[in-house]
Order: structure tokens, then C-alpha cells, then sequence
């Protein structure tokens, strides 16, 4: 098959984590004799040095003519003291809101080989296994009015739902859970906020066609804790945009570092992929990141987008060999342990690529 993607690698550590992304996508589809046609642009930080807007129109029209676009991540400190549209995360927002996904999907789970590792007990996170399905294109991020007078001391922002934004992702998470384990806990804050009632008796509605998912509803406060004490209770988790960025962070935590995760944004004109962490500018430069969640990312690309599941699944075990056999980068990295670099680690899941190729060749005898 024939495969057009826009590469957006962005700031910091986007452009180190891309590059070992694209190597491991290379690696998987050449295996499989299949063509990816890529392109590359720039957004955030990069684009407002280059073009003065952190989405040029040149970025965003080649996105609308791909197949997929891969994100590293955006945000520059030097953009820090801007006002909000000018800033990196700008370009990243207008991307979003162009290209329509409302449903990002964050799976989250702790590998065999970072039991132990992270910062939780490992009978705690053991079979911990979640996806976090958060509406990405409302709420609190895009609500009208917003402003800031910092000279006045005030500032406001709009949390806004419509019941048809609520229906169309909650579906999302109740097709997920169909393919899991048949459970939507949907987490609001119904005893605060207005927006979360109207969250709950739409999703209660939304669960009424889909008798073989239990629905459960829970407060956001709460479920932080739930999170951290009882990981393993979660199937899909169902949110609003700004708590399911927060709650998707810390259930990174179950896997030990931010660098492990990666989403998929799904409903819109085009969809996108991107790591859940952002520009790391503490670690950038160095190849000291983590580039799991880049090829991570890309393996939901090949398995949602170009409608590769086996070349998907490859890069899901070769990550998995590579975490078991004890490689690590310096964010999951405990005392004594050997560290490798960025580009190391695109090396290790390449080997461990080929390798699990090779084994599901002979296996299936094909
Ligand atoms: P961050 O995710 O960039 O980093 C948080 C911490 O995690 C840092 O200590 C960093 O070194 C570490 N980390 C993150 N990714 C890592 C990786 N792949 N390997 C190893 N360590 C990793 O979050 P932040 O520091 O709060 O934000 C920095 C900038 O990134 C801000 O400008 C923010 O707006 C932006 N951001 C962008 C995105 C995105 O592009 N999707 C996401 C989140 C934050
Ligand atoms: C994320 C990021 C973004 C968000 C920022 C950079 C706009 O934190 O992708 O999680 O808040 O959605
Ligand atoms: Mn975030």
C-alpha cells in the first residue's frame, strides 16, 4: 500500500524523537514492502522563528492533503513571556481544531520490563492496562470568551460542552470498550460544575446502546487517587480536555516516565499522532530522550491510519523485547543501570524489529 504523511517534528526534543519514529516506520514498512511517502514542516517554536506563526498555511495545507500527520511536540521557553496565540502551543491547538479529531486516545500500561522500575509497587501496576479517551476539541481550551487583563489582576476562560461534542466521543470510548474489557469509567466533576452534568446524562444516555459495556461515573478528584492506589480497576477512562490531559500525565507515572506514551487523535478530516509528552527543552539537544512514545505513536499510526495491524503490532513487541531485556534511556534508568541515547534505542527497537518479524514470518509460515 501507498502511505502520504506529513511529518510535523516541532521544538526541543520533537525533532530527535521524530527522527527515531520515522527509522523504526522505515524499518517496518520496507519489511513489509510497503511505500510511505513523507513530507516535513514546521510548527510551533521552529515555525514562529521561520514563518512568524507558529501554524504556517503552507504546514497546515499539506497536513489536509495526507493520510496522517506525526507530531513530535511543541513549546519553546523562549516563547514563555508571549501572549497565548502567540505562543508554540498555538500552533499546536490550531492544528488540532483544523483537522478536527475530537477523540485522543492515550493507552497506558506498565510494560513487564519497567515492573519494578517505576515509581509504583509492582503488585500495584502489574497488568495495569488503561486508555485514556479524552475529548480534545472542547472544554476549558477552546471556550469563548477568554481573556487576560494582567495590569487589572483579572483573567477568565469559558468551560463550554454541547450535548452532541459529549455523544460523539463518548462513543469512541464505548466502541473502545468493546474491544477491552467491556468497562467506561467516565470521570467529571458533576457535584461542581454545570458542564459535568450535562457530561453525565449524556454519556448515561450514549451507554443505553451499548448494553454490553458497564458505565461507571466518576469525580475527577478521586480518580486521581484511584489512579495511583488501584490502576488495574480502570478499562477505558472517559473525559473532558483538560482532565484527561492531566489524568493521561499521571497515568504515565504507571509506566515510569512521560517519554513512554502515545496518542492518536481520531474523528477528523485527518488524523493525528503525537507522543503525550511535550518539547522536554530540560533535556533537549542531548540525546538523552526517550523515543518509545514517538514510535509508539507511530505504531497506532500504522494500525489506525494505514490500516497495518500486523506492522503495528511488530513495533509493539519489539518495544516490549527491548524494555524487557533492560535497554534503558536515562528517564527510566535506575542506579547503576547502563544508559543508551536516543538514537541507541531507535537502533535497539529496529534490531528487536526485525527480529520479531522474522519469528511471525516463520511462525505463520508465510
Ligand atoms: P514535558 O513533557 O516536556 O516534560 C516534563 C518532564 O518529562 C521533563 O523533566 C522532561 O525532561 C521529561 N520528559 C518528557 N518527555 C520525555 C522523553 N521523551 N524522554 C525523557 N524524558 C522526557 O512537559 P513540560 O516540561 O511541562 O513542558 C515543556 C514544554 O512542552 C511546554 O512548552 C509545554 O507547553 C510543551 N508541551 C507540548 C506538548 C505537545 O507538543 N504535545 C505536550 C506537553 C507539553
Ligand atoms: C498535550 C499538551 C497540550 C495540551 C499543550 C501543549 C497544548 O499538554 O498534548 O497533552 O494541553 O493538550
Ligand atoms: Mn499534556
Amino acid at each position: 500500500m501507498r502511505l502520504s504523511i506529513v511529518l510535523l517534528p516541532g521544538d526541543g526534543i520533537g525533532p530527535e524523537v521524530t527522527e527515531e519514529a520515522v527509522r523504526v516506520l522505515d524499518a517496518a514498512a520496507h519489511a513489509g514492502g510497503h511505500t510511505i511517502h513523507r513530507s516535513t514542516h514546521p510548527i510551533g517554536g521552529t515555525a514562529l522563528r521561520s514563518h512568524g506563526s507558529a501554524l504556517p498555511e503552507s504546514t497546515l495545507r499539506a497536513c489536509f492533503d495526507a493520510d496522517a500527520v506525526f507530531l513530535g511536540a511543541v513549546g519553546d521557553p523562549a516563547f514563555d513571556r508571549s501572549a497565548p496565540a502567540q505562543r508554540p502551543e498555538a500552533g499546536l491547538l490550531a492544528l488540532r481544531l483544523a483537522l478536527g479529531g475530537y477523540a485522543n486516545l492515550r493507552p497506558a500500561f506498565c510494560p513487564d520490563g519497567l515492573i519494578g522500575r517505576s515509581a509504583y509497587r509492582p503488585d500495584l501496576v502489574r497488568g495495569a492496562d488503561l486508555l485514556v479517551v479524552r475529548e480534545l476539541l472542547g472544554g476549558l481550551y477552546f471556550g469563548e470568551p477568554r481573556a487576560v487583563d494582567l495590569e487589572a489582576g483579572t483573567a477568565h476562560n469559558t468551560m463550554r460542552y454541547e450535548r452532541w461534542e459529549i455523544d460523539r466521543v463518548a462513543r469512541v470510548a464505548f466502541d473502545q470498550a468493546r474491544m477491552r474489557r467491556k468497562l467506561v469509567t467516565s470521570v467529571d466533576k458533576a457535584n461542581v460544575l454545570e458542564t459535568s452534568r450535562l457530561w453525565r446524562a449524556t454519556v448515561s444516555a450514549v451507554a443505553a446502546d451499548y448494553p454490553d459495556v458497564t458505565l461507571e461515573h466518576a469525580l475527577v478528584d478521586s480518580c486521581a487517587t484511584r489512579l495511583a492506589l488501584a490502576p488495574r480497576s480502570f478499562d477505558v477512562i472517559l473525559t473532558e480536555n483538560l482532565f484527561g490531559d492531566i489524568l493521561s500525565d499521571q497515568a504515565a507515572a504507571l509506566a515510569g516516565s512521560l517519554g513512554l506514551l502515545p496518542s492518536a487523535t481520531l474523528g477528523g478530516r485527518v488524523p493525528l499522532f503525537e507522543p503525550v509528552h511535550g518539547s522536554a527543552p530540560d533535556i533537549a539537544g542531548r540525546g538523552a530522550a526517550n523515543p518509545i512514545g514517538a514510535i509508539a505513536s507511530m505504531a497506532m499510526l500504522l494500525r489506525s491510519a494505514a490500516h497495518l495491524p500486523h506492522e503495528a503490532d511488530n513495533i509493539e513487541h519489539a518495544i516490549r523485547e527491548v524494555l524487557s531485556a533492560g535497554h534503558r534511556t536515562r528517564d527510566i534508568a535506575g542506579p547503576g543501570d547502563a544508559v543508551v541515547t536516543t538514537r541507541q534505542m531507535g537502533d535497539l527497537v529496529i534490531a528487536a524489529l526485525a527480529e520479531v518479524a522474522e519469528r511471525r514470518h516463520s511462525y505463520h509460515g508465510v
